[in-house]
């Protein structure tokens, strides 16, 4: 397995180029399933998520062409990857244990499967890392729209056979994965859907605007009441993936723990106001540029600042574990809440081994500042748990092993090379 050496104590210097949005792009490439044209989507990250999807749209019967240049960016360039992806006939509608268990976002294929094709066989997710991850929320949704949902041999199996219905679906908490399930299952059912308590996720927006475009009718995009008039088909079309405000977040975390100066090419800030605040409370001065922001932290210690995670637009949990680096090497206190999942503390422990002073009282985390860091063997169990012990390891003085890197090259598309192009002391040990 993969590791990765960083040698810290240099502050992160340059610019860094944001890729297209991993959790946005999963269910776009889902979206190719209500159509039989093809749905060109550019700006893809080169990610093992997105490679997953990938297998699983292909083991559907679904074609996929790549096509690194077509808007000049090439691979990993400024406008990321292209794909072609035509869902011609769906020629299976099982989405299989082995690719599910590795990807959760595999769930997302059975909106779209059972609005065009009236039946999904998708195997449960079961839980992972960061909590228990039930999809009752999307099952139930589905079953208001008329689908008939049995839970066997570890499988979802629904069937729609005469179409889905519209209805009046008031989500109990908010669900990203189950907002978007049923935009797309809506999109192709008879009559009105209204989504109330919706997800307003970024990568929401963005999957209704690309179903806008692909010929779905939805109104209150953006908002947490989406309206839905079904339509008999949908039509292939272009779209650009929005850029990843996760990673975005993470960059400028990694230029302020490092005292460093970065400009973050892409990005939007306008969807990371949050994580704004908190980098601004902390002492780090936040400026936007033509393309993107910048950050710098030139002038004294960070100061530490409370969060709380939050649906959009609130604090990312997603930025939780990054922001917990930060607060570890802060002046002060801190208290960092997780309100999304039960179980997302894990790199706490592995960041007190490298000296921070972090105490958990149930979703909650008493982060006392310490003066640094030092380096050490490291390893996570999810990719935000794992990128935080990345951002540790650059402000650490001494040599941090990170290992387990498979969790890193899920979300984060050429890590080390974007943060050695700032200046890290940063390799990755193939084995
Ligand atoms: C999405 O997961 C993201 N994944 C996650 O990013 C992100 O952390 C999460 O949204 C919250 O922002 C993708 O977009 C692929 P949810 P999702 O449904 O859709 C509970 C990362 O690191 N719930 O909004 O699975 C659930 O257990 C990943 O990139 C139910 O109880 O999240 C959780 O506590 C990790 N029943 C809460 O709701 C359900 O049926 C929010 O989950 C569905 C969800």
């Amino acid at each position: 397995m993969d590791r990765i050496i960083i040698r810290g104590g240099r502050p992160l210097k340059g610019e860094i180029q944001i890729g297209g949005a991993k959790n946005a792009a999963l269910p776009l490439m889902a979206a190719s399933l209500l159509t039989s044209e093809p749905l060109r989507l550019s700006n893809l990250p080169h990610l093992a998520d997105i490679s997953t999807m990938a297998k699983l749209l292909r083991k559907l019967g679904v074609e996929i062409s790549m096509d690194g240049n077509a808007t000049g960016g090439g691979p990993g360039g400024p406008d990321g990857r292209v794909f072609a992806i035509t869902a011609g006939e769906l020629t299976h509608t099982t989405a299989p244990y082995d690719l599910v268990r590795k990807m959760r976002a595999s769930v997302l294929v059975l909106g779209p499967l059972l609005a065009r094709a009236g039946r999904a066989r998708v195997s449960l997710p079961g839980g992972c890392a960061i909590g228990t991850r039930p999809v009752d929320l999307h099952l139930k949704a589905l079953e208001q729209l008329g689908a008939e949902i049995e839970l066997t041999e570890g499988y979802i199996e629904a069937k729609a056979e005469n179409g889905l219905t519209g209805a009046h679906i008031v989500f109990p908490m908010v669900t990203v994965g189950g907002t978007e399930n049923l935009l797309m299952a809506a999109s192709l059912a008879r009559g009105e859907t209204v989504l109330a308590n919706a997800a307003r996720e970024p990568e929401v927006v963005d999957l209704a605007q690309c179903l806008v475009k692909m010929g779905a009718r939805i109104d209150g995009i953006g908002t947490d009441t989406l309206t839905i008039q079904g339509a008999d088909g949908l039509n292939g079309a272009d779209y650009a993936v929005v850029p990843d405000r996760i990673e975005t977040g993470t960059y400028a975390f990694a230029a302020a723990v490092t005292g460093g100066e970065v400009t973050l090419t892409g990005a939007r800030p306008e969807l990371c106001e949050a994580v704004i605040k908190v980098l601004t409370g902390a002492g780090v001065e936040v400026t936007p540029t033509n393309n993107g922001f910048s950050v710098a932290r030139t002038n004294g210690r960070l100061r530490g600042v409370d969060m709380m995670t939050d649906p959009y637009p609130g604090f990312p949990t997603d930025m939780q574990a990054q922001a917990m680096t930060l607060m570890a090497v802060a002046e002060g206190a801190s208290m960092i809440t997780e309100t999304i999942f039960e179980n997302r503390f894990m790199h706490v422990p592995e960041l007190c081994r490298m000296g921070a002073d972090i105490n958990v009282h149930g979703a909650s985390a008493i982060v006392r500042g310490v003066k640094g860091l030092s380096g050490a063997q490291v390893m996570a169990t999810d990719l935000r748990a794992s990128v935080s012990l990345v951002l540790a390891g650059l402000a650490a003085e001494g040599e941090t092993v990170i290992n387990r890197v498979y969790h890193l090259d899920r979300g984060y598309e050429r890590l080390e090379e974007k943060l050695a192009a700032c200046g890290a002391d940063i390799r990755r040990v193939r084995e």
